[in-house]
């Protein structure tokens, strides 16, 4: 199945839930479909091309004057299994927590404490989303895609995904020029728990034995609690990352500010938490028209109804330039912000 659309708005396509349109909308569920469409349409090497999912990491700040290329790849198979794990092969456009329910269901374990994250399998692939002491890079065998550059497809190791926090090969070199078709997931027949982050091991253990499936309930507990519903509240998850800073600054930090949440990120590193010195910077529950901060969670921005991109892009260079001058720390964005000039 294919869809194809000028002029089309995006507003529905984002969990901003703020108006934007593309010039050309290019939907798919099949790889081939893609190949014969760049070969139908000469003018696509002229545009710029954005690549979507289901748009939960994304803020339009104006129409996008491109082709929006959407990967909507469904099916989950299993490729290979032995005693003690399970490798699944799942279509890009396989909405992610749909994949996280049908391993818990099965009793593989991997990706369980990922639970409730918004978006697609392969911007999964992309961003190497990450929650509650699981990355999904730890999982991911191999990416397959479409090579826009080349017109070919091909499939990478993880190894040559270049995968560290929040990074990828596919957020730099390859961003927007590699369409990930299908996403391979090692999973696990025996899993081992990672249950070491925050207060998760108490709270599984409150509704009784440890397993796949309370794990899952109370990732989806924890997270409800305190992050906003997109579709109750536009937003895009943390809006920064968090800062990766050298382990003489974090001390320092600590010196003068001895509740600042440190953890260690490599023998030279510290990571901090964002949303702690956000707060500290007096932004939590901060609205300006309806661009606000979340009064929960200081590292999301909310579109509390008609914000435009432009007023939640604004916000966050204030938010960064006030978290600079307290701390002396860059915050570096998320959240892809699209057609800046
Ligand atoms: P999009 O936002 O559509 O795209 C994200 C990026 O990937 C873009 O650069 C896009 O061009 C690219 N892309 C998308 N699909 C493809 C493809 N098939 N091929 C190539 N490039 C592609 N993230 C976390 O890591 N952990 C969390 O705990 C978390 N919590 C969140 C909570 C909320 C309430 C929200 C709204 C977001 C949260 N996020 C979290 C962020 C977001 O869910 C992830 O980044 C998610 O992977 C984005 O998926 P998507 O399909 O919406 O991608
Ligand atoms: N904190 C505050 N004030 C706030 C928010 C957080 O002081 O307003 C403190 C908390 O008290 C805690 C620390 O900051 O000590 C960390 O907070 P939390 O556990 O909520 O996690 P986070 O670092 O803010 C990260 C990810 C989330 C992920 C959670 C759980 C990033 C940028 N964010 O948030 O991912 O769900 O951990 O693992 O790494 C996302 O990427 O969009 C996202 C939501």
């Amino acid at each position: 199945m294919i869809r194809t659309y000028s002029n089309f708005s995006l507003k529905k396509h984002t969990t901003f839930g703020i108006e934007a349109t593309s010039k050309y909308y290019f939907e798919f569920t099949e790889t081939d479909d893609l190949a014969g469409f760049l070969a139908t349409n000469k003018d696509w090497p002229n545009l710029p091309i954005l690549i979507l999912g289901e748009g939960s990491n994304l803020l339009f700040v104006d129409n996008f004057q491109g082709l929006v290329i959407n990967p909507n790849i469904p099916g989950i198979s299993i490729v290979h299994e032995d005693r003690n794990n399970v490798w699944l092969e799942v279509g890009a456009g396989v909405v992610w927590d749909d994949l996280v329910e049908f391993s818990v269901f099965h009793r593989w374990g991997g990706i369980e404490n990922l639970s409730l994250i918004p978006g697609k399998v392969g911007a999964a692939a992309v961003q190497n989303i990450g929650a509650y002491g699981m990355e999904i890079q730890n999982r991911i065998e191999s990416v397959t895609g479409y090579d826009l550059e080349t017109q070919t497809e091909y499939t990478l190791e993880a190894v040559d995904c270049q995968y560290s926090y929040r990074d990828s090969v596919f957020k730099n070199q390859l961003k927007n020029r590699f369409v990930i078709t299908s996403v391979v997931f090692k999973l696990d027949k025996f899993p081992e728990f990672i249950l070491n982050y925050g207060d998760l091991k108490n709270e599984v253990e409150k509704l009784g034995n440890v397993s796949l499936r309370n794990i899952r309930q109370t990732v989806i507990q924890i997270r409800e609690s305190k992050l906003p519903d997109p579709k109750v509240m536009g937003n895009a998850g943390s809006f920064f990352k968090n800062p990766v800073v050298d382990n003489v600054h974090a001390a320092q930090l600590k010196a003068v500010y001895p509740t600042i949440p440190t953890y260690p990120s490599s023998a030279e590193k510290t990571k901090l938490a964002a949303g702690w010195l956000i707060e500290q910077c007096g932004w939590k529950g901060f609205r300006r028209g309806d661009a606000g901060v979340h009064e929960k969670q200081a590292l999301v921005l909310v579109n509390c109804g008609n914000a435009t991109g432009r007023e939640i892009y604004d916000l966050s260079e204030e938010i960064k330039q006030s978290v600079q001058e307290k701390f002396g720390v860059e915050l570096e964005r998320e959240v892809n912000v699209i057609s800046l000039p």
